[in-house]
């Protein structure tokens, strides 16, 4: 029976070969990726020329940094970054004052992010681990990015809690993540449909969760790559229901102390 960390040994195991093997190649951008979002205006926008090679190893499905682009100086994490593509990019929006972070399973597709880091010049910082592995310590950030990855993970509802957990109070969640059509009654390994997505978010605490899109990226028949956007609250309605209380507490004690020393 699989578990947590079979699963994890044997998806590594895969994106380690795919990495080694060059990924799709330089008909990946033409065949697949630049109907994803990753048209050249938007790439020239963030300073990339050579889309053929630089998204030769992308298998994401979509491409959720446009869903809300992340602004200057913001901090950005993208959980099950692959090969890079997406930090590079989100290195350029958030300028030299933000911060990228990615973090893998697969200890080859992290040496690929940090070569293709250093390659554009892009500034980010790199982990290897499993983002369903509820003890994985990560940075704050403003922004949390998945492409192509929940579908992949053992315990989706863990993943869901790690991006909750990393996002500051208002921070954006931009998902995109093959997942099966509704209605379709054969399931594929992996894939739940999106509302059950939609389920997980609004479980791990995700407001406003949405899916804003369906981009031409799918595994099988009965599977499309579908984009969604939520936020986690601006101040968590548990911390805010305390500091209502509080407040409350306070207003009464003032208000009954003036009352005393009047009489
Ligand atoms: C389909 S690829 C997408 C990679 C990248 N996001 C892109 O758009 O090209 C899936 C990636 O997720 C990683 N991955 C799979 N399961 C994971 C998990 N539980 N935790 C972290 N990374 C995981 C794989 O190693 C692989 O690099």
């Amino acid at each position: 029976m699989a578990t947590a960390s079979t699963t994890w040994r044997s998806v590594a195991a895969s994106y380690d070969k795919y990495i080694r093997a060059g990924g799709e190649g330089p008909g990946n951008y033409e065949k697949r990726v630049a109907s994803w979002g990753y048209d050249p205006p938007f790439l020239a926008r963030c300073g990339i020329e050579e889309a053929a090679d630089f998204l030769s190893e992308a298998c994401g499905g979509g491409c959720p940094l446009r869903l809300d682009e992340p602004r200057p100086g913001e901090t950005v994490l993208d959980l099950g970054c692959g090969s890079g593509h997406d930090l590079v990019i989100a290195s350029r929006l958030v300028g030299p004052k933000g911060r990228v972070y990615g973090v893998d399973l697969s200890p080859e597709m992290v040496d690929a992010a940090r070569r293709k880091l250093d390659a554009y010049s892009a500034q980010g910082e790199l982990l290897q681990g499993a983002i369903d592995d509820d003890t994985l310590d990560l940075p704050p950030a403003d922004v949390c990015v998945s492409n192509g990855v929940f579908n992949l993970c053992f315990d989706k509802s863990k993943a869901f809690a790690t991006a909750f957990r990393a996002l500051k109070p208002g921070g954006r969640f931009l998902l995109a993540d093959v997942c099966e059509v509704p209605r379709q009654a054969n399931v594929v390994a992996g894939c739940v449909s999106p509302d059950e997505y939609a389920r997980l978010m609004s479980r791990a605490g995700f407001v406003d969760v949405r899916v804003v899109a369906i981009t031409d990226f799918w595994t099988s028949d009965h599977t499309r790559c579908f984009e969604f956007t939520a936020r986690k609250p601006p101040i968590a309605r548990r911390r805010r229901w305390v500091l209502e209380l509080v407040a409350t507490i306070f207003l009464l004690a003032t208000t009954v102390t003036r009352f005393r020393f009047r009489f």
